[in-house]
């Protein structure tokens, strides 16, 4: 018999005698004391409660999905009736509670972190809308749930920033980053902020993109540097930060590489077999015409704030995964996961195939 198979026994056993032992027992931030019950996994109870602002994005769903798994209660606030059902089956019956909110609205914010004794704040957008800015979501709204966490009482505040955040920077987006992270810690004393780099996955904004609109990628001649990190790895730090003490500093979390645009067009071009683009190098200035045109229709294109942000390298920090238990992976390791899908029909079972690492800029000793 495998370790796991008699220790999921014992764990029967000690179900079905309805005995408890010592490591049931969890001391939550707010020192409350709770005994965890039911098997491990989807149907666990840890007696974490946790919110999760920006439950909907990218970032979210995994984040949910390894939260619910470790027996937390999660509420997850929404704004779209369609966009939280995938969250719902994550956990068991009762596991998942869905509320309604509101940005702007603070007694929701309120009612939505009341029992929580955590709150995970992933709000963010990289484009403007007609009717919020960036300021009004990553400086205004972080301030607001930080504000309503510290009036309620809870005893942890994650707040989900961006590697790149700088006063100085000229993207909007990372301007409103850092105002976000500085309100945040004025309103909330020992707040947690996250730097995460761009982060790749099945539902990203970066090898899908790079494989639709390799044009877009091409600008600055395809020489900005990116340190591309796993979305898994980075729902994994967030999910670790669950059980650890609390942590009141910034943790930068970038990828373990850093790749040029160029590298990353190839190897997207390498994977799917895909001719590389051919598409001419388009100075910025023909790129931001455009994309001040692309605000034209409603639905979301390249933004002048993303043009921008082709030009800027992602900040040269050096990452903090030892303090949230994570090693993260090499983008080679995982890319074919989430490209394969641009392959063509005869080529769609092949092995990877993987460009030489010539333009890569660096691999960061973590
Ligand atoms: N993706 C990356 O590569 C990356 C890299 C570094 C940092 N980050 C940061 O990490 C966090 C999570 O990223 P993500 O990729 O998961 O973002 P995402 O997919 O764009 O999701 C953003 C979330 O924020 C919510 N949101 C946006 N505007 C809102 C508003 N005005 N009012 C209420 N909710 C609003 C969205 O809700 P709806 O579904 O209702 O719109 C969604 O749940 C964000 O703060 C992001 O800036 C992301």
């Amino acid at each position: 018999m495998t370790a796991s198979a008699s220790l999921l026994r014992v764990q029967r056993a000690i179900s079905r005698s309805g005995k408890r032992t010592y490591h049931d027992l969890t001391t939550l931030p707010n020192h409350k004391p709770v005994i965890s019950h039911g098997p491990p996994g989807y149907s666990a109870t840890s007696g974490h409660v946790v919110t999760v602002f920006g439950c909907t994005g990218f970032l979210g769903r995994y984040l949910i999905s390894k939260l619910a798994k470790m027996g937390t209660q999660v509420i997850v606030p929404y704004r779209d009736e369609d966009d939280k059902r995938h969250l719902k089956p994550m956990g068991d019956l009762g596991q998942i509670v869905p509320m309604e909110w509101d940005i702007r609205n603070e007694t929701q914010i309120a009612e939505c972190l009341r029992h929580s004794d955590i709150v995970f704040n992933l709000v963010g957008r990289d484009y403007e809308t007609k009717n919020f800015t960036y300021s009004q979501v990553l400086a205004e709204g972080a301030h607001r749930i930080a504000k309503v966490a510290a009036d309620v009482g809870v005893p942890r505040l994650v707040h989900l920033s961006h590697l790149n955040a700088s006063h100085n920077s000229k993207s909007k987006f990372y301007q409103s980053k850092a105002e976000g992270e500085e309100l945040v810690k004025e309103a909330y004393n020992g707040a947690t902020i996250i730097r995460p780099g761009a982060m790749y996955g099945y539902e990203d904004k970066l090898l899908n993109n790079l494989a639709a609109w390799p044009m877009f990628w091409k600008l600055n001649d395809a020489r900005t540097k990116t340190r591309p990190v796993h979305v898994l790895d980075v729902a994994q730090a967030l999910a670790n930060l669950v059980h650890g003490s609390r942590l009141s500093r910034t943790v930068n979390l970038p990828g373990p590489s850093t790749l040029t645009h160029e590298y990353l067009l190839d190897l997207v071009s390498s994977l799917t077999f895909q001719p590389e683009s051919r598409v001419p190098v388009v100075p910025k200035s023909v790129a931001l015409l455009a994309a001040r045109m692309a605000q034209i229709p409603w639905w979301p294109m390249l933004s002048p704030d993303e043009v921008e942000r082709r030009y800027i390298d992602d900040a040269d920090t050096n990452g903090d995964w030892d303090v949230v238990g994570v090693t993260p992976a090499e983008i080679e390791q995982h890319a074919i996961t989430y490209v394969r899908r641009y392959r063509s029909a005869e080529n769609f079972s092949r092995p990877p195939v993987f460009p030489a690492r010539t333009a890569v800029v660096s691999e960061e000793v973590l």
